[in-house]
C-alpha cells in the first residue's frame, strides 16, 4: 500500500504564547510511503538551502521507527519520498511537519490503531512542545499544554478575513540557538505581561477584536532576547504596522517574521512591503498566507 501525506506549516508562539500557541498556514510538506523488499530508502524530491539527511539521521525515519517501537512492532521495509515547500530552520515548523508526517503515515500503515489526537500527544512530546506539532495535526490556531502525562488542547475557528504574511530572509535559525539565548529565570513582571497577553490574544481572536492584537501580540518571554538573532526584526515590525499589519511576532524560533493582515489591507501591505523590504539585505521574502483549517492529512488519489 502506498500512502501519501500532506502536512502544513506552522507558525508557533503567536507572540505571548511561547511554546503553547501555533497556527497552521496554506504551505505544505508532502511525504509518500511505498512499501519495498527490505531495508529503506529517501528520496529529496525537492532540495532546500540545508540537506536534508537520507540516512538513519532523517527525521521522517526516525518518528516511523520511534512509532512501530512504541507500537511494538517492526519497522517495515520503506521508500520514503519527501517534497518540502516548508523552508528549513525558518520558524515554520517544518521539523514538526516531518515528525507530524512520519507518524500519520506509520499509522496508516498499520492500519489506523491510534486516533489523530493520540498522535498529536505522540507529537508534542518528541518535540517537547505542541505549539508547532497542534496546528500541524489539526488545523487553524490551537494553544496547548503539554503536560508530564498528557497534552491538553483546544484548537480555535479563524474569522475568514486574515491573512498571514511571511516575512521569511536568506539565513537560517536552528530552534537550538534560539532557545539557548533565553534566560533560565523570569521576574514576575513579565510573566504577567505575557500571561494576561496570552489570555487576550485568544479571547480577542474568538470575539474578532482585532484592534487588541498589537498589544496582544506583545511579548517579554523569547522575542526580546532572540532579536540580536535576527538582524533589522523590531524595524520590520515597525514597518509592517505602518504598511498596515494588525500586529506582528517572530514565528516560533525564527528567522520568519510574521505580520497579520486583513484581506481588505492585503493588497496595499504587501506592494508597501516589498518595496520596504528591498531596501534590507538578507533578502527577505514576502509572501500572504491564508490559514490551513484541515491540519495533517492522507492524501487520497
Ligand atoms: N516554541 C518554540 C520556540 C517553537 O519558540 O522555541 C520552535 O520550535
Amino acid at each position: 500500500m502506498k500512502v501519501k501525506v500532506k502536512v502544513p506549516a506552522t507558525s508557533a508562539n503567536m507572540g505571548p504564547g511561547f511554546d503553547s500557541i501555533g497556527v497552521a498556514v496554506q504551505l505544505y510538506n508532502y511525504l509518500e510511503v511505498e512499501p519495498i523488499e527490505q531495508g529503506f530508502e529517501i528520496i529529496i524530491k525537492k532540495e532546500q538551502s540545508i540537506a536534508i539527511p537520507t540516512d538513519e539521521k532523517n527525521l521522517i525515519y526516525q518518528t516511523m521507527q520511534q512509532f512501530f517501537e512504541t507500537l511494538g512492532k517492526p519497522m517495515p521495509a520503506v521508500r520514503l519520498t519527501q517534497f518540502d515547500d516548508i523552508p528549513m530552520a525558518r520558524g515554520l515548523g517544518s521539523s514538526a511537519a516531518c515528525i507530524v508526517a512520519g507518524l500519520l503515515a506509520a499509522n496508516t500503515l498499520a492500519g489506523n490503531p491510534y486516533t489523530k489526537d493520540d498522535l498529536a500527544k505522540m507529537a508534542a512530546k518528541i518535540e517537547g512542545h505542541p505549539d508547532n506539532s497542534n496546528p500541524a495535526f489539526f488545523g487553524s490556531m490551537v494553544t496547548g499544554v503539554l503536560t508530564e502525562k498528557s497534552m491538553e488542547y483546544v484548537r480555535l475557528e479563524l474569522p475568514d478575513d486574515l491573512l498571514f504574511a511571511i516575512i521569511v530572509p536568506n539565513f537560517p535559525v536552528s530552534t537550538k540557538s534560539s532557545r539557548s539565548v533565553l534566560p533560565p529565570h523570569y521576574d514576575r513582571q513579565d510573566v504577567v505581561y505575557n500571561v494576561s497577553r496570552a489570555a487576550l490574544l485568544v479571547a480577542s481572536i474568538l470575539t474578532g477584536k482585532y484592534e487588541n492584537l498589537e498589544v496582544a501580540m506583545d511579548d517579554k518571554i523569547h522575542q526580546p532576547y532572540r532579536k540580536v538573532l535576527i538582524p533589522h526584526m523590531e524595524e520590520i515590525f515597525g514597518n509592517a504596522k505602518k504598511c498596515g499589519a494588525i500586529a506582528c511576532y517572530l514565528s516560533g524560533a525564527g528567522s520568519t517574521l510574521m505580520a497579520m493582515v486583513t484581506k481588505e489591507h492585503a493588497e496595499e501591505f504587501r506592494n508597501k512591503m516589498s518595496t520596504y523590504l528591498q531596501t534590507l539585505p538578507d533578502d527577505w521574502q514576502l509572501t500572504l498566507l491564508s490559514a490551513d483549517k484541515e491540519g495533517a492529512t492522507v492524501v487520497t488519489e
